[in-house]
């Protein structure tokens, strides 16, 4: 499928989705939104596809937020609207997929583009990546789940100082507060990605996306243990659960289908 505003290619069971609009810093505007959601269903749907990348085109930016000339003419209603859109057609979608999402971060993520990064499962970014939520400087909040998934990854405390201050922030600082898990060169960034993917495209499909499906479940109370435990149950009614014991037992490498 080609795209106004996104390049994508399929390699090795690896869809890579590349946001491309490199004059304006790839911001989400109403396009790439609609067209984001497209290419995340091509995941969902695709058999071939094993997992994704998100990643932004050019040296300089992932993504530097929403399209920031779309909100002159919001209102209250128009406003809440563009944000649930959003969330629903994207950020959720890319967070529930059974497939692993990753963001590969080569630039400013900022404001929207930082909250695309944080919808992914996880994030490996360049050594030159800038994260922030800056909303704040234009009066706003995060609308694409932001204050959520960014306090649970840091804190709230340093959430709350992120947000109100609306700081940029390097890679490296990413990674202590626990958002990013690997910081390489510019030049490096995709194949890092690739080769992690290429990991967990070894291993049983299904159990990945319980993984996933499990994780995005996280919670402290009894209900987070009991959603594992349904889980880790559902596993023994696949093929793959049966393969993965024999081929230990058998002392071979497993062989799994997906089934
Ligand atoms: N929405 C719309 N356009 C954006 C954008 C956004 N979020 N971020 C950058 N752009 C556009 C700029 O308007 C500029 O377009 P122009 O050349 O037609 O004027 C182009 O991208 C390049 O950006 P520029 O600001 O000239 O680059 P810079 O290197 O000087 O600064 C940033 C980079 C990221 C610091 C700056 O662009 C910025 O602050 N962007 C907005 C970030 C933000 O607030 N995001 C949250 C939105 S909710």
């Amino acid at each position: 499928m080609s795209y106004q505003t996104l390049l994508t290619s399929l390699e090795n069971n690896i869809y890579t989705i590349t946001i491309n609009r490199p004059e304006k810093l790839n911001a989400l505007n109403k396009t790439v939104i609609e067209e984001l959601s497209e290419a995340i269903d091509e995941v969902y749907n695709n058999p071939e596809i094993k997992s994704a990348i998100i990643t932004g085109a050019g040296e300089k930016s992932f993504v530097a937020g929403a399209d920031i000339s779309e909100f002159l003419q919001l209102d209250a209603t128009s406003g809440e609207a563009l944000a649930r859109k959003g969330n629903i057609k994207v950020f959720d979608k890319i967070e529930n997929s059974s497939k692993p999402i990753v963001a590969a971060v080569n630039g400013f993520a900022l404001g929207g583009g930082c909250e695309l990064a944080l919808a992914c499962h996880f994030i490996i970014a360049s050594e030159n990546a800038k994260f922030g939520q800056p909303e704040v400087n234009l009066g706003l909040i995060p609308g694409y789940g932001g204050t959520q998934r960014l306090t649970q990854l840091v804190g709230k405390n340093r959430a709350m100082q992120l947000i109100m201050t609306g700081e940029i922030f390097s890679a490296v600082d990413a990674i202590q507060f626990g958002m990013v898990n690997k910081v390489v060169a510019q030049n490096e960034l995709l194949n890092e990605v690739k080769k992690i993917l290429n990991v967990i495209h070894t291993k049983a499909p299904l159990a990945i996306s319980k993984v996933i499906e499990a994780i995005n479940n996280f919670d402290h109370t009894q209900q987070g243990y009991d959603f594992e435990i349904q889980k880790f149950g559902e596993c023994f009614s696949t093929e793959d659960a049966k393969e993965g014991a024999a081929a230990f037992i058998e002392k071979r490498k497993a062989n799994f289908k997906g089934k």
